[in-house]
């Protein structure tokens, strides 16, 4: 074995498929055409200016200037539960249901070291976010996809789970507002979720990245909010996406409270939490005024249609999506998604992201994010519009 091998684990993780597509970008921006990335969720415009006015004023406090405990403060811990009843209806205990996370990515493959060992399974959407199937690989556990799939509104069908399956299953990864395909959950779907959870003994993690991102007057509920969803769940609550503030890595984890224990004490074993600062500004965004969040979902709101238009308009027909911050479309007949990414590139030098890069089930569709600022994204769409 050479010196710098990676692990068996890491070894284990699916290869990188897009590697080619990364290649043609930069060949077309080595000859100076300006490409047009639709492909990453991350907000292009900046935190709201209270938020950053809260974290300046908590940087200033050398309270704030110490380890962190990953318990968590109380001023943040007090601020998910109002958040959490106000916004959703669901009661969370300040003390005991709630910690802050580094970031949604970070709690969800922690949890899979937490609870998973070898031979045990994760149960994960497919499409869905890559993590709910690398890090039960890179725990040495593994995943049992469940594809979402069109006709079933992009809910898995809980009922088609082997039964060895269901039987090895720790963990299923459930997340609505759902990325990549941008549906929202249909009713009666978490009642379900919690009946089968019961049943197996499964922890549910339901990942909220998307619950302040929806249009046209739709609310997304939180899991917790259904009935016995504390018994057998936790939430995570990512403030990235609607409060534009991926890059500082703010989310809790809320709900069942021996789950939440076992994620403390995996966490104090490898990080040291999530910087105080941060934690107060998080506390900030949440007891904040409502309107930076509504305006952020009107912006987003005028991006989808504008996209949905112009992919009328070639040929790919979408139902506008009432939540999330991306469009899941078809490809045209004849391509697979990476073919029609890769000609979507070529012929109109703009980057959308191919379904299967998101799990097997997502073949056959490509992703479009709405976090490109209006002029770039109304160019791409007419380029679309001119050149396919
Ligand atoms: C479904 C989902 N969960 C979690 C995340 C990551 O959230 P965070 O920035 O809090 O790590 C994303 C980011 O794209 C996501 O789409």
């Amino acid at each position: 074995m050479a010196l710098t091998d990676p692990s068996k684990r890491l070894e284990a993780m699916p290869p990188y498929m897009f590697a080619e597509l990364e290649r043609k970008i930069e060949a077309k921006r080595a000859q100076g055409i300006e490409v047009i990335s639709l492909g990453i969720g991350d907000p292009d415009t900046p935190t709201y200016r209270y938020i950053v006015d809260a974290m300046r004023e908590a940087v200033g406090d050398p309270s704030t200037h110490r380890y962190p405990s990953n318990r968590g403060r109380t001023e943040f811990r007090e601020a998910f539960a109002d958040f959490y009843r106000s916004r959703f209806g669901a009661e969370i205990d300040p003390i005991g249901e709630v910690i802050p996370a580094i970031g949604a990515k970070e709690c969800i493959y922690n949890l899979c070291f937490a609870f998973l060992d070898p031979g045990d399974v994760a149960l994960a959407s497919d499409p869905g976010y890559p993590v709910y199937t690398g890090g039960p690989v890179l725990a040495g556990a593994e995943a049992h996809l469940l594809p979402l799939v069109p006709s079933l509104g992009f809910v898995p069908d809980l009922d088609a789970i082997p039964d060895d399956r269901l039987a090895a299953a720790r963990l299923l990864f459930v997340n609505y507002p759902n990325n990549p395909t941008g549906a929202v959950v249909p009713d009666g779907f978490f009642e379900r979720v919690v009946e089968l959870a019961r049943e197996h003994e499964i922890l549910v993690v339901h990942d909220n990245a998307y619950s302040e991102t929806t249009f046209d007057g739709y609310v997304a509920p939180s899991f917790l909010a259904t009935p016995g969803a504390k018994e057998v769940g936790v939430e995570v609550f990512s403030l990235s996406k609607g409060y534009n503030m991926t890059g500082w890595r703010c989310a809790a984890i809320l709900g069942n409270a021996d789950a939440i224990e076992t994620y403390w004490r995996l966490k104090t074993n490898i990080d040291s939490g999530l910087f105080e600062a941060v934690q107060l500004a998080g506390a900030a965004a949440l007891r904040g005024p409502r309107s930076d969040v509504e305006q952020m979902c009107s912006i987003y709101q005028r991006r989808r249609d504008l996209v949905v238009d112009a992919l009328a308009a070639i040929g790919v027909e979408v139902t506008p999506p009432k939540g999330t911050i991306y469009v899941w479309a078809p490809v045209p007949e004849g391509h697979s998604s990476a073919s029609f990414a890769e000609l979507v590139l070529e012929q109109a030098a703009v980057v959308v992201s191919p379904g299967s890069m998101y799990g097997p089930s997502g073949e056959g569709f490509f992703r479009i994010s709405l976090t490109t600022p209006d002029e770039l994204l109304t160019e791409a769409v007419s380029r679309l519009r001119a050149h396919l």
